[in-house]
């Protein structure tokens, strides 16, 4: 009997256990449920933080204007998209180096370290020059601003734009200035001198007839005309070069206007001893241009080659077709691109952005006008004109004409 007491005991603990044990796991099922919960709580939080991580993240590397953040020792820490892409940098180049490291003068970027970095004040600057990867100069406006962490500072944000885009402006509409007042100059003069000069040209004519013939006067009269109307030329030149007219452009071929323009050159090329050489790729002879306005501009870049090379030399003639090229820094669609280059003397680099600008000249029987009106013809035709030049090595102008398809040329 009590064997099977023992028996019973045992199987009533062993009951009241399993009780204990579910009730426990019970327990447990409800404390995993909570954490459950919990944990998916911080999971939609975290994801709505990482949303708002992302998006500000999108706006930062998206924005137009350059940014930098540097920790309090002047160390890159971070670059949105925009200073990676103006600075032709990579991330692994650039990250950790000196911010000082990117500012092409070392006396300015001293100064701006004492005020940022040790006054810890801001700094604004409109008009500074960076350098990029390929040490080349990018002008910038910047602004600086501290970034804290609870009472300490943490770091620099530099933000920055480009501001090449405006300088060329600038410089442009300071050039298009001063051959609007030279237009109007000079039209008036033309005008004022031309009245006179037809006075006297007809007083010439009538005189011409009153004389009886073989008059020795006759040829002194003659000598008058002429001279009117050479000057009468002269003046509708500078009047034309002043104000050109609208262009008539068409599809032309480079390889004629060359032409037209060396039988004009020829024999001063030969007396210089200047070579002239050519090369023409095949897709780039048919241009899109008003070929009298087009003829001037090479006309005033082959005098000036020749006037760079009083020694003789040689002017290289080049035309191409360039599926996107870089025009002061900026990527343009295709274009004709044809180059004039000479091994004359070439241009100081400090003098090089005055010889665009109209009474430039280092010739003393220079006007100064050459190089502006090829610019403003090159405007006038959708084109370009750029320059680059070696001191003692010699210069190169570049024409860029947009590339039109020749219908014509293609039936
Ligand atoms: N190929 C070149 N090589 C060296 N210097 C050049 C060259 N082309 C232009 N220059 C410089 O640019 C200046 C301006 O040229 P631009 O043609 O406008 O005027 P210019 O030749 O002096 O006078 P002009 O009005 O008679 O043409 C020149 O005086 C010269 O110093
Ligand atoms: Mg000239």
């Amino acid at each position: 009997m009590s064997k099977y007491l023992d028996e019973q005991k045992e199987n009533i603990k062993r009951v009241n256990k399993l009780v204990d044990d579910l009730s426990q796991a019970d327990d447990l099922r409800e404390k995993l449920k909570t954490t459950r919960e919990k944990y998916n709580r911080l999971l939609e939080r975290y994801e709505k933080l990482d949303k708002v991580f992302q998006f500000h993240k999108g706006i930062v590397q998206n924005l137009s204007s350059g940014i930098i953040t540097t920790d309090m020792k002047g160390h890159i820490t971070f670059l949105n998209k925009s200073a990676l892409q103006l600075l032709a940098y990579t991330d692994k180049d650039i990250l950790g180096k000196p911010m000082e490291y990117l500012f092409a003068d070392s006396e300015q970027a001293a100064r701006i370290y004492k005020r940022v970095f040790e006054q810890q004040d801001m700094y604004e600057s409109k008009e500074i020059n960076l350098k990029d990867a390929r040490g080349a100069l990018i002008p910038i406006g910047f602004s600086t601003t501290l970034f804290r962490h609870g009472s300490t500072q943490e770091g620099v944000v530099f933000i920055f734009r480009d501001i090449r885009e405006q300088i060329n402006f600038r410089r442009q509409m300071g050039r298009m200035d001063r051959l609007a007042t030279l237009g109007e100059l000079a039209a008036g003069l033309a005008h004022e001198i031309r009245n006179p000069l037809a006075g006297i040209k007809t007083s010439s004519e009538v005189l011409l007839e009153s004389l009886s013939p073989g008059d020795f006067r006759t040829e002194f009269i003659k000598r008058i005309i002429q001279e009117i109307d050479r000057s009468n030329g002269l003046l509708q030149r500078f009047f034309n070069f002043a104000k050109p007219s609208r262009p008539k452009p068409g599809f032309h071929n480079l390889v004629n206007i060359v032409d037209s323009v060396f039988v004009l050159l020829r024999s001063r090329l030969l007396k210089r001893n200047i070579e002239f050489e050519r090369t023409f790729e095949q897709d780039a002879v048919h241009i899109y241009i008003d070929e009298y306005q087009f003829e001037q501009v090479l006309l005033n870049l082959f005098l000036n080659a020749m006037d760079a090379m009083p020694d003789g030399g040689i002017i290289r003639m080049h035309a191409c077709l360039e599926p996107a090229y870089t025009f002061e820094g900026r990527e343009e669609k295709g274009a004709v691109v044809i180059r004039v280059e000479d091994n004359g003397h070439g241009i100081p680099p400090e003098k090089i952005e005055n010889i665009f600008l109209p009474f430039y000249t280092t010739k003393s029987d220079g006007v100064g006008l050459g190089l502006s009106i090829c610019t403003r013809l090159m405007d006038e035709n959708s084109g370009k004109l750029e320059v680059q030049s070696k001191l003692g090595e010699g210069t190169v102008f570049s024409l860029y004409l947009p590339y039109v398809k020749n219908i014509q040329q293609e039936s």
